[in-house]
């Protein structure tokens, strides 16, 4: 939890999937150094992420990383030596999960080897509230609570209420496939690319204004009370229309993501109104998405309350929002009880 003694540098570490990143932010919020090196070519030959090789990669890149980090962290303090530079870091923080057991291995495992050996506290972090606390790096504005957050990732999409640092209640997330799941398997089926292939989806999208689809997509769950999503559905459906040689990829793209930032934003909205939110927050891989940025900026102007999302490079994986969420609602543990954990959900204490 916040405190007043809180660490003024923490450097912090992630290793969730294939990004190996470390990062040191001032006082939560202020980017002192970063480095981030990444094995996404390899998964993109081999058409899927091979959970060996990326945790190989991982173990490859991890020193190289640190040290890269550290590097910048002297020069940006205009320190003489490394030790100086050590001396300065008050924590380290690790992302622990969720994400593959043999990638989070290797972070976490160099995290805990560094606090042994520096005699420093380490700050476990759920990787999904890392990336809520990617809307609180550089962050000039006093974000209000309540806040509503909307998590959406290539593994998790969950709606959050958030009512303090740290204090979050569970509203929603999807029944099945994620957000970015549904763009990656769907660019996959329109031959758009094998390994995240959303983005590509997504630029194809936004070269139909308007999609021409006689029978739209379906908006799973958009009426239904709760604030559960499901988006494995759309597969079928883009596939039975896609088999009709009868409508242009650009116009299944359009729908298909039409289809699902209705529902994100129909969900959303109604959270906000519900739960009186002050502000609203999103992040995860997805939040890259212009169409989705856009309306969900325009609905909440229409609500009058501020719409905070990260830019593109805070919304995919690295170690910056890690040391956030550490700094902002972690709280340090002893060495032998901090685990790796795949599985951890959004509301898991790390
Ligand atoms: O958060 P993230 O970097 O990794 C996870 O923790 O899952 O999210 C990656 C996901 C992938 O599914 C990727 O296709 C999706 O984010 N993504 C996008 C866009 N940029 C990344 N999906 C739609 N439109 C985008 N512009
Ligand atoms: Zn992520």
């Amino acid at each position: 939890m916040y405190m007043q003694d809180n660490p003024k540098y923490i450097l912090s570490i992630e290793s969730s999937c294939d990004e190996t990143a470390a990062a040191v932010l001032e006082n939560g919020s202020i980017l002192q150094a970063a480095s981030l090196a990444t094995s996404e070519e390899l998964h993109q030959a081999t058409g899927g992420i091979v959970p060996e090789i990326a945790a190989r990669k991982q173990v490859e890149f991890i020193v190289p990383v640190l040290h890269d980090t550290l590097t910048k962290f002297q020069n940006k303090l205009g320190l003489s030596t490394r030790e100086e530079a050590i001396q300065k870091i008050d924590a380290l923080a690790v992302a622990v999960g969720p994400g593959l057991i043999g990638s989070l291995l290797v972070g976490v495992e160099a995290a805990k080897a560094l606090a042994v050996a520096w005699d420093k506290p380490l700050i476990p972090v759920n990787h999904l509230v890392g990336h809520i606390y990617a809307n609180f790096v550089n962050q000039p504005k006093t974000i209000e609570f309540p806040a509503i957050v909307l998590i959406v990732s290539g593994g998790h999409t969950d709606l959050v209420l958030m009512r303090n640092h740290g204090d979050f209640v569970y509203l929603g997330g999807t029944l099945d496939d994620a957000a970015g799941e549904a763009f990656d398997k769907t660019a996959r089926m329109l031959g758009l690319g094998d390994y995240y292939g959303g983005v590509n989806l997504s630029k194809k999208a936004a070269m139909c204004e308007k999609s021409d689809l006689v029978t739209k997509l379906p908006r799973a769950k958009i009426h239904d009370a709760d604030y559960d999503f499901s988006f494995s559905g759309l597969k079928t459906a883009v596939k039975r229309i896609y088999d009709q040689h009868a409508y242009s990829v650009e116009s299944i793209a359009r729908d298909f993501e039409d289809s699902i930032v209705d529902v994100l934003i129909e969900k959303t909205q109604r959270a906000v109104l519900e739960y009186g939110a002050k502000s609203l927050l999103m992040g995860g891989g997805v939040a890259a998405n212009t169409t989705l940025r856009a309306r969900m900026q325009l609905m909440c102007d229409k609500h009058l309350i501020p719409f905070y999302v990260p830019p593109i490079n805070l919304c995919t994986d690295n170690a910056i929002y890690i040391a956030s969420a550490a700094y902002f609602c972690g709280t340090p543990k002893p060495i032998n009880e901090i685990q790796a954990n795949p599985s951890l959900g959004i509301m898991d204490k790390p």
